[in-house]
């Protein structure tokens, strides 16, 4: 009989899920749905129209339309739910979003655990962010910094995942046009990133959300794939390898405002403080200079893998996978 005890944390009876439609909330939701039919789902979105589809993916669970700024859609969305999963998208104003969230679940009193994504870069703390990226007032660089330091002020029971690396699926939207259209991977400021899997990160999340290891609350841990630490030089010839064409690479400012300057824009414009005239072109160049300036910081971790119980997907496997999509997309 093992003599390995940890503290043990009661079953959630109830998990709210936020970006449920999305590409990490929406497998957390799908993970919870197979393996714990029985803990009630609470599935929110701030769009009417995405909850209709969240009502005809997941019909067994409650759908929910509830904004981060908004302190009565959130009273609603969190009364009763003991889990919730906290997933921002950029520009996000956080001290508006979590100080709502804070007060929501205060006043409803019967959250047990949250899980906040994050994600920056190992050891970068506020005061270390460039102040041109502060300058943006807003983004990845500085706003899940200012969401953890306000919510590490709170008794709230958090487990911080942070995403410190890249989701493969940026590769199938606002950066595939050039792999497609000119064969060419075009990303400035050449650096090695990680990688993940959003679905897995959607996995571990929904594992930790059903582990009874109570340790779990307070945790703040680093989430890539342990295998990926790769510059997009390496990718490029990735895919060369893998799509049986040539594939290119592009370092420079020019060719990513060239061509992800536009792309960016129409994907980004409608996002947070980018609608309010902030070019999102120009605040990823700076960016992935941020990214550059911290490469250092970055390292592999199995984590992830120790809590989905398999070695997650690398990017080899998911550039095989997706393989068809790349060589139909270039018309080959
Ligand atoms: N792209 C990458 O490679 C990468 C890598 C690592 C980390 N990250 C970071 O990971 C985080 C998540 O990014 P993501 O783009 O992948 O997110 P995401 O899965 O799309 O989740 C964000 C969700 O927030 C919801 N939302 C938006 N506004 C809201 C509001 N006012 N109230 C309530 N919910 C709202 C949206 O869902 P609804 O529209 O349904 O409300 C959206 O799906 C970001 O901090 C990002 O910087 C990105």
């Amino acid at each position: 009989m093992s003599t390995y005890h940890y503290p043990i944390k009661k079953p959630l009876e109830s998990i709210l899920i936020f970006g449920a439609s999305a590409h990490i909330g929406g497998p957390l939701a799908r993970h919870v749905t197979d393996n714990a039919p029985d803990v009630r789902l609470r599935l929110a979105t701030s769009s009417k129209a995405k909850a209709e589809k969240l009502k005809i993916d997941f019909p067994k669970a409650e759908v929910v339309v509830a904004d981060y700024y908004d302190l009565p859609s959130m009273r609603a969305a969190t009364k009763g739910m003991e889990g919730v999963f906290l997933v921002s998208p950029d520009f996000l104003d956080e001290h508006i979003a979590m100080a709502v969230f804070r007060r929501a679940v205060t006043d409803n009193g019967v959250v047990r655990h949250v899980i906040r994504i994050l994600a920056d870069p190992p050891g970068v703390t506020l005061h270390h962010v460039p102040k041109e990226m502060h300058a943006f007032g807003g983004g990845t660089a500085i706003q899940n910094l200012i969401a953890k330091d306000f919510l590490e002020k709170t008794d709230l029971p958090i487990t911080y995942l942070n995403s410190a690396g890249w989701y493969f699926d940026n590769y199938k939207t606002w950066l595939a046009a050039p792999i497609l259209q000119k064969r060419t991977l075009t990303m400035s400021a050449p650096r090695r990133v990680l990688y993940f899997d959003p679905n897995e990160l959607g996995e571990v999340a929904a594992r930790i959300f059903l582990s009874d290891d109570a340790r779990h609350i307070g945790g703040s841990y680093q989430c890539d794939n342990g295998q990926d630490l790769t510059s997009f030089e390496e990718a490029a010839a990735l895919m060369s390898e893998i799509f049986g064409v040539k594939i290119a690479y592009d370092g420079s400012d020019e060719g990513f405002m060239r061509e992800i300057g536009e792309p960016a824009r129409a994907y980004w414009s409608n996002v947070g403080a980018f609608a309010n005239g902030q070019d999102p072109a120009e605040y990823f160049l700076a960016y992935w200079r941020f990214e550059q300036a911290n490469e250092n910081a970055w390292r592999r971790t199995d984590f992830a893998g120790r809590i989905l119980g398999r070695t997650p997907r690398s990017l080899r496997q998911w550039l095989t996978e997706n393989r068809d999509f790349f060589l139909k997309g270039m018309g080959v």
